[in-house]
């Protein structure tokens, strides 16, 4: 591994993609084609919303409110402005629109109103609460705005020749699919769609403000924030009795 402390701007770049390309869990794909019981499936949602959906613009609060560049703090407060409100898309909280996803499929969402988080999801939790906190406003937006917001398909947004994130139809949405979710209940599917792409580009425009002196803090963060998501991410896919394949 390069030394965090001698990188360009353009080798820091490629690291935060490098940790995001590693944003990849083994499970994903049998969530996506049905392979969990329904009567499980509360227990994703559920981990989802409390360890990081429910504050998802708190999170970026604590990104801005630390952040002493304008520029930056603009396109933060633009991302807050719509998952606090959603009103550059469909007019209601992200974290609102979010529940209608359990609702849809039958759930009973006063569960969302006292979770228990899982070990693992606790312990993933506490990172993101110690990065957006007492690590500087650098780490605080990156966990937020490419970690927690983005996927592994983050070379897209930065490179033309690289593959995008694959965008099917709604009707071919996997809750849609196997577990008979309304379409009309993909309204945060909906929202992300109208505005993701912009907040996308947005987060890479402002990953260039960083200083080299705060890359390794923000490299150490993102290894420490990923190494905790893939073990919340088992603890997930075991609750929702999916067994890791030997291979994997
Ligand atoms: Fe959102």
């Amino acid at each position: 591994m390069q030394c965090w402390l001698l990188m360009d701007a353009a080798e820091f770049k490629e690291a935060l993609v490098d940790a995001m390309e590693r944003k990849r869990h083994w499970a994903w794909s049998e969530f996506t084609a049905g392979q969990v019981d329904k009567a499980r499936l509360h227990i994703h949602f559920e981990q989802e919303y409390a360890t990081y959906v429910r504050d998802f613009a708190i999170l970026l609060g604590r990104a801005y409110v630390q952040c002493p560049i304008a520029a930056v703090r603009a396109e933060l407060a633009e991302n807050l402005y719509e998952e606090e409100t959603g009103k550059l898309s469909l007019g209601k909280p992200h974290a609102e629109l979010f529940l209608r996803y359990p609702e849809g499929l039958g759930m009973d969402v006063g569960r969302f109103d006292k979770i228990t988080m899982l070990h693992e999801a606790a312990r993933f939790r506490a990172y993101v609460d110690e990065a957006t906190l007492e690590c500087g406003w650098e780490t605080a937006m990156v966990v937020t705005t490419i970690f927690l917001e983005g996927n592994q398909y983050e070379r897209g947004v930065i490179d033309k020749n690289a593959e995008k994130r694959p965008e099917a139809p709604l009707s071919e949405h996997p809750l849609v699919k196997h577990y008979g979710l309304p379409e009309a209940a993909l309204e945060l599917t909906k929202a992300h769609r109208m505005v993701e792409g912009d907040h996308r580009k947005a987060a890479w425009r402002l990953v260039e403000h960083i200083q080299p002196a705060a890359y390794p803090q923000v490299l150490a963060s993102m290894e420490e924030i990923l190494t905790r998501w893939l073990t919340y991410r088992d603890a997930v896919a075991r609750a929702c009795g999916l067994a890791r394949p030997a291979a994997s």
